[in-house]
């Protein structure tokens, strides 16, 4: 029986020898290795073999197989070779496809929000300001009408780095900057972080930024107040976003309100404060060096993260600042 083995052994390699293209290999292949090929019928012959031969048999039979299969590759890889080099090891390259474009970053949602803001305060005449993240008690407090027995003074509800400096609670220090070194008419947004030791939750974070605003002009009004914050909401989130002013009080401005914007953060459609808003108070002129009688003046200052996740409905502060790609990715 063996002999049948050597006879195959013999004319596989007689005829892989003569295998001159890849038409010719593939016949090959059928013809000895596929799955009715002589080898595959080899196998298939053990069964009939005498008992006491079936050990040398199947054992000559494999090797064989594994000979034939071994040959097979080697001439693949050498016809390979000589027809192009660019079959000779790994996969064919398509240098004319299109390559797969590489992946771009992105501005952080915070940064386009920032940079929205500006343009729609931008289109309304107002500038941008910029002003320090530490800051001294006049321009954090003093100069804001926040006398020394407020609450929003104490210690523990601030990040004082030293005696008389802090990092800026509100981005309304910056009014006070712009107003020390100008002259009305003034329209002014400043953007950037303050920071507040509060509780962290689902919409308070110990940094945050703020939009602070400020128009200083003859004549200026709780309506032009008004209808510039209803003017941005609009352009923000869209003409049919819901927005009202409640009644507050702010120790720099006089009336004073707060600004709500309605939004659903997965629970349904609720208010949500924005920020504060008010006609500068006479005193915060004064500590400027304006004279109160002849300027007015409202101002306001919203809170950027809230803004943002009104118009990208994101239900927590917290996943703005995780920096988790997953997430940015989305905006
Ligand atoms: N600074 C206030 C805060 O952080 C917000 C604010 C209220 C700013 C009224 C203003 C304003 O400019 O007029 O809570």
């Amino acid at each position: 029986m063996l002999e049948v083995i050597e006879q195959l052994d013999h004319d596989a390699h007689a005829e892989l020898d003569a295998v001159s293209s890849e038409d010719e290999l593939e016949a090959f292949r059928i013809k000895f290795l596929g799955s009715k090929g002589a080898v595959k019928k080899l196998m298939g012959m053990l069964k009939d073999v005498p008992k006491e031969q079936k050990p040398a048999f199947g054992k000559n039979a494999n090797i064989l197989r594994q000979k034939v299969e071994q040959a097979f590759e080697s001439k693949k890889g050498s016809l390979g070779g000589s027809a192009t080099a660019s079959k000779k090891s790994g996969p064919m390259i398509d240098v004319t496809e299109p390559g797969s474009p590489p992946r771009l970053g992105r501005e952080h949602i915070i940064t386009q929000t920032i940079n929205e803001i500006a343009d729609v305060f931008g289109r309304m005449g107002f500038e941008v300001a910029t002003g320090p993240e530490i800051e001294d008690e006049h321009h954090n407090f003093i100069a804001l009408n926040i006398p020394a027995s407020h609450p929003a003074r104490d210690p523990v509800d601030n990040f004082f780095v030293s005696d008389d400096e802090l990092l800026r609670s509100q981005t309304s220090t910056i009014q006070i900057r712009v107003m020390e070194n100008r002259e009305p008419p003034i329209r002014v947004i400043a953007t950037g972080r303050v920071y507040r030791p509060d509780e962290i939750d689902a919409t308070h974070h110990q940094m945050f930024h703020q939009v602070e605003g400020l128009y200083v002009d003859k004549n200026v009004s709780m309506v032009d107040l008004k209808s510039t914050l209803i003017q941005f909401a609009h352009a923000m989130f869209g003409p049919d976003a819901d927005v009202m002013l409640v009644p507050s009080y702010f120790p720099f401005t006089e009336p004073s309100a707060e600004l709500y914007v309605k939004m659903d953060l997965g629970k349904g459609l609720e208010w949500m404060e924005v920020g504060g808003c008010g006609m500068v108070d006479p005193n915060v002129f004064k500590a400027v060096g304006y004279d109160p009688e002849e300027w007015t003046g409202f101002a306001f200052g919203l809170g950027i993260e809230r803004l943002a996740m009104r118009k990208y409905q994101i239900p927590d502060i917290r996943w703005l600042f995780e920096n988790d790609v997953r997430f940015l990715r989305q905006f």
